[in-house]
């Protein structure tokens, strides 16, 4: 079989119930979460992947050639959507090309929809699909499950909207299944973007979150813990009730980050800023304007709330010492993949 050229855009997520943690005793290659985590699909924040036939394998994101670990975890991934498609011969050289549409590359989930879009191109390159359908399309499933190979929240990009992913017990993975919740349009949310720093994070989600298996001692009440949070998150978000699902978004943050600074040696991805805007955030809804805050494995502040107030309260973070930029996202699509 030939390599086809195909082009997937997939969009980043935000865990408002979060996933730290592999599954214990689990096969690696297979990378099952330990607990289950649900997410919104974030607009405008999005990974563009080009897959084509090449004399040799080559990897260029944001027009610079990688080679080294990025490199070989893309290309590792590319064998397995190849070995996916069922041909038995090698997987012939390819030329993958990506764009990140992120504002930085420090703690934004590029992961999630790089390996995302990564997964739909290969579906098409190597003729796993020739398109995708709606959010009900059983494709967008099966490629979800082969995306959580390659980065456990990349399998939640595959939707718009919000997305639940169930860890699941079965050793084989199979009922570790992502699923969409409701679409894009069912709540006029805002996802404020916080920036508090530039540059790299220094220690990896996946690195991070095996060390907190191994030595945090709240480890085991975190994955205790988690599927009440994910089943109240999925009620207050049917029913739109923002407070509810703002204090479980909240508390699964704060426990996710209780887990980190009590592993040996602590994981401490905040700065001051970050608490600053964190208190600012809490101040401001005393007086009415009101948004929930969550942070992932880096620095910066997610802020969710209803796009009346989306403005006002992005004006006052922005104006905080040591805020470097404030983003307003919108609800995302689902993952779109064209044959070219
Ligand atoms: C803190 O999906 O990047 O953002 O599966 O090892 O690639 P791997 O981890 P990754 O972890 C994301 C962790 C998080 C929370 C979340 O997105 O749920």
């Amino acid at each position: 079989m030939t390599v086809r050229s195909a082009r997937a855009i997939a969009h980043s997520n935000i865990a408002l119930v979060k996933y730290w943690g592999k599954r214990e005793g689990a096969d690696p290659a297979l990378n099952l979460p330990a607990v289950g985590s649900l997410s919104l699909t974030l607009d405008q924040l999005r990974s563009e992947t080009e897959i084509h036939a090449n004399a040799h394998d080559r990897f260029e994101l944001d027009g610079v050639a990688l080679d080294g670990k990025p490199a070989a975890k893309v290309f590792e991934h590319l064998d397995l959507m190849w070995r996916t498609s069922g041909t038995l011969s090698a997987r012939p050289p390819c030329f993958v090309r990506s764009v990140n549409h992120l504002p930085t590359a420090a703690g934004l989930a590029s992961s999630a929809s790089g390996f995302a879009a990564l997964t739909v191109a290969a579906a098409g390159a190597f003729g796993l699909a020739s398109s995708l359908g709606d959010a009900g399309d059983p494709t967008r499933t099966r490629l979800a499950a082969l995306a959580r190979q390659g980065s456990g929240s990349a399998a939640r990009s595959l939707w718009g909207g919000y997305v639940r992913l169930d860890a699941g017990s079965d050793p084989s993975g199979s009922d570790c299944i992502a699923r969409p919740l409701h679409g894009r349009d069912h709540w006029g949310l805002k996802l404020l973007v916080v920036h508090t720093a530039r540059g790299a994070k220094s220690v990896s989600s996946t690195g991070g979150m095996e060390s907190s298996r191994l030595t945090s001692p709240y480890y085991p009440a975190w994955v205790a813990s988690s599927l009440a949070d994910l089943d109240a998150a999925e009620r207050a978000l049917a029913g739109r009730e923002l407070a509810a699902l703002g204090e479980v978004m909240e508390h699964s943050c704060f426990k996710m980050h209780a887990c980190m600074f009590a592993t040996r040696p602590p994981l401490i991805y905040w700065n001051g800023t970050t608490l600053e805007v964190v208190r600012a955030v809490f101040q401001a809804r005393e007086r009415g304007l009101v948004g929930y805050v969550t942070s992932d494995a880096g620095p910066h502040v997610k802020v969710l709330c209803e796009a009346a107030v989306a403005d006002a309260l992005a004006a006052e973070l922005a104006a905080l010492p040591g805020v470097h930029e404030v983003q307003a996202v919108a609800p995302g699509p689902d993952a779109h993949l064209e044959l070219l």
